[in-house]
Parts: C-alpha cells; structure tokens; sequence
C-alpha cells in the first residue's frame, strides 16, 4: 500500500458497472484512501445524479469498501474537484486503445489546467473490457440478462427503468 495516498476516480458511472468496481477495488488495495467522484452535468444521463451516486454508495458497501471508498458528486472541472478534495492523483481505468488515446487527451487538458495533475491508469481485465454505460443501458432497455455486467442494486435500478 502506498503510504497516506488519497486517490480520486472521477466518471459519469451513468451506471456504475462491474468494471469500475474492479477499478475501484484493485485501486483499494493500493491507495490507503480512495474517493469515487460523479460527475454531475457535461451529458444527458438515465440515472440523476442522486441516484448515480447513491447507487454506487450501496455497490461500494455491499463489497465491504464503504470504510475505505468515499462517494461525491462533483460538477465543473475535475482540477478542481481534485484541488478542493486535495487528493494527490486521479484513477482512470482503459478498456481498448480507442480508451487510451482519449485518456492521453484529458491527461494533457488536465495538466495543462493543473501542472501537479498525475493520473495512474488501471488496465481493464479483458473479460470486463467489452462493458460500458451505453451497453449496460441497452442490454436493460431490451429485457437482457445484466448478471455479470452490473452489481445487484444496479441491476434492480436498470430494470426499474426499462
Ligand atoms: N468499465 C466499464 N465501463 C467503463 C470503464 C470501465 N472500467 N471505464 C469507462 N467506462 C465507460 C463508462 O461506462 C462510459 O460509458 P458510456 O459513455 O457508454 O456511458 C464511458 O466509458 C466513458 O466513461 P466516463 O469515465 O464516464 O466518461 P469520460 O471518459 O467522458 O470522463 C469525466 C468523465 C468526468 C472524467 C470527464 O468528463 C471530466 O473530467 N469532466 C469534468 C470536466 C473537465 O474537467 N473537463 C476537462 C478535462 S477532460
């Protein structure tokens, strides 16, 4: 474990899946302390941002992290966000090169807001990579099996909107 590292993962999490929560597990055993900040404006979301962030609050706990893993909101700019939570470094996880170029992009934006900006990226476990918010969506609009895509709760909230 790094020694007295706050770590920030910033998302949209419109919703959280199962692989930000390996993100933020992998992340939590590194990182002594670990801050999940949700993104309230910037596009149209299915889930609020209460919701958004009271749904990974209870994905978070009910993996046993809710000690370790704080849950905010934030709107505007993630430099910001980092300056005022005072976390050292941001937590971005990469699915595909297509992730990597787009990462590379907001890692320069937010270095040139923030010189002291420093990001560290997770690699996605390839039976995770292929997951993202819009096919979560999708696969609940149309009725589909969510179990191993989303946590539980996540999934009871999916199917309430379908
Ligand atoms: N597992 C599953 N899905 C993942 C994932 C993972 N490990 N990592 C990313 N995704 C998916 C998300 O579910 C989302 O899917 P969707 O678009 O189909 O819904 C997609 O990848 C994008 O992820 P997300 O992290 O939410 O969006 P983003 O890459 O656009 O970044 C912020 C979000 C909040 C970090 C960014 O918009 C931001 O910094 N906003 C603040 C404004 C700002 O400072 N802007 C300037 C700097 S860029």
């Amino acid at each position: 474990m790094m020694k007295s590292v706050h770590a920030l993962y910033p998302g949209t999490f419109d919703p959280l899946t199962l692989g930000h929560l390996d993100i933020v597990q992998r992340a939590a055993a590194l990182f002594p302390r670990l801050t999940l900040a949700i993104a309230e404006g910037g596009r149209k979301t299915l889930f609020d941002i209460g919701e958004r962030v009271g749904l990974a609050r209870a994905a978070v706990a009910d993996i046993g992290l809710e000690d370790r893993v704080d849950v905010i909101d934030f709107s505007g700019l993630l430099v910001d966000c980092l300056r005022e939570t005072g976390a050292d470094l941001v937590v971005r996880g990469i699915r595909t090169v297509a992730d990597l170029e787009h990462e590379q992009g907001m890692e320069a934006i937010n270095r040139r807001l923030y010189p002291d900006f420093e990001a560290m990226t997770f690699f996605a476990r390839p039976e995770l990579s292929m997951l993202s918010g819009t096919l979560v969506r999708d696969v609940a609009r149309c009725g589909g099996d969510l179990t191993g895509l989303v946590p539980g709760n996540v999934a009871r909230a999916l199917e309430g909107k379908a």
